[in-house]
């Protein structure tokens, strides 16, 4: 099994110690660039908490790692969220971006547009059993306010207030003090394809759970490949600590490479309480004897899990 990288992943990691040079190979952070994916996801994490929230719609929300766009955030402000809070470590802030994807969201929203699905959005999870737009969780009712002339002024102002989006949205990039929030304000805090790339794990999560209410939600995907950096689809275990500093050279941040059961220990450590994990595997081509040697009690069924979604309360 080969221990070594291929050399354009060591190539490309090398050169970003040269200040700047980053910026050659940003390609953009994932899928919130697309309205349709944005408005997936959201609905995916609305559907699949309704039972934890006890049927309840959240009045605030945080999103850890929101990327190209804030648009996860725009779709459950549509859905009559009243504060979003958004935090990542680099500042993709694009204010025409993301009055852009507004007014797609708006239209899906007014539509009732069916949750894109697998067949458009093969790699997005959670899954759900049925993809029509839940009426049963944004009734009529609902969708009268949010979507009302008043509330989407409000909107498209914080938006276009591109220093911190306030008062609707308070974006931090990058946050580092999880004081930046008050304790307590957030009946749900959501990531997509994030947890992976976050250096200290221990902070984020702690800051998690102060944030939310007690009785308040945590829903996270988190995604173990090895995003590009091997031949294998977890071969990025395979590296030892001295290659895998070469690997992220510059950056500020590539993968932390924890395996799925230190996500749940993590959880479990900062008193949350775990209500659903639901992991999807793949075959692995490497035995966990050939892994690095801070590999090398990960379980089986950690070195086969490609990614999983994890719900929690507070
Ligand atoms: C793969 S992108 C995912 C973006 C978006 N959630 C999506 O679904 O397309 C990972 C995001 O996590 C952010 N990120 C990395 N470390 C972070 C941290 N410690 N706190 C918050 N965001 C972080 C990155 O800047 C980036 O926006």
């Amino acid at each position: 099994m080969k221990t070594f990288p291929p050399l354009t992943v060591l190539f490309k990691g090398l050169i970003t110690f040269i200040p700047g040079a980053y910026k050659i190979f940003c390609k953009g952070t994932g899928g919130t660039i697309s309205s349709r994916y944005c408005y997936s996801v959201w609905m995916r994490h609305l559907v699949v908490t309704q039972g934890a929230r006890n049927g309840i719609m959240p009045k605030v929300v945080g999103e850890l790692g929101p990327g190209d766009s804030i648009g996860i955030g725009l779709a459950s402000l549509l859905s009559g969220v009243e504060k979003y809070f958004a935090l990542d470590v680099v500042k993709h802030i694009d204010v025409k971006r993301n009055l852009k994807i507004l007014e797609e969201l708006v239209v899906m929203f007014k539509n009732k547009e069916r949750i894109p699905d697998k067949k458009e959005f093969p790699n997005i999870i959670p899954l759900l059993d049925n993809y029509d737009f839940p009426s049963n969780i944004l009734t009529s009712e609902i969708l009268f306010t949010s979507l009302a002339d008043k509330k989407l002024k409000q909107i498209r102002k914080s938006v276009s207030n591109n220093a911190s989006m306030e008062p609707m949205i308070s974006y931090f990039a990058p946050w580092d003090d999880k004081n930046i929030i008050s304790p307590g304000v957030a009946d749900m805090i959501f990531s997509q394809f994030v947890l992976e790339h976050v250096n200290d794990l221990e902070k984020s999560y702690g800051a998690m759970f102060t944030w939310l209410k007690f009785g308040g939600v945590l829903s996270n995907v988190i995604d173990f490949q090895c995003h590009g950096t091997s031949s294998e689809w977890n071969g990025h275990w395979l590296y030892s600590k001295l290659l895998w500093k070469l690997i992220v050279g510059g950056r500020s941040f590539l993968l932390n490479r924890q395996p799925a059961q230190f996500h749940i220990d993590i959880l479990e450590r900062n008193k949350f309480k775990v209500l659903k994990t639901e992991r999807f595997y793949r075959e692995s081509k490497i035995s966990i004897k050939s892994l690095a040697a801070e590999y090398a009690t990960i379980s089986y069924g950690d070195l086969q899990t490609t990614m999983i979604y994890m719900q929690a309360v507070k």
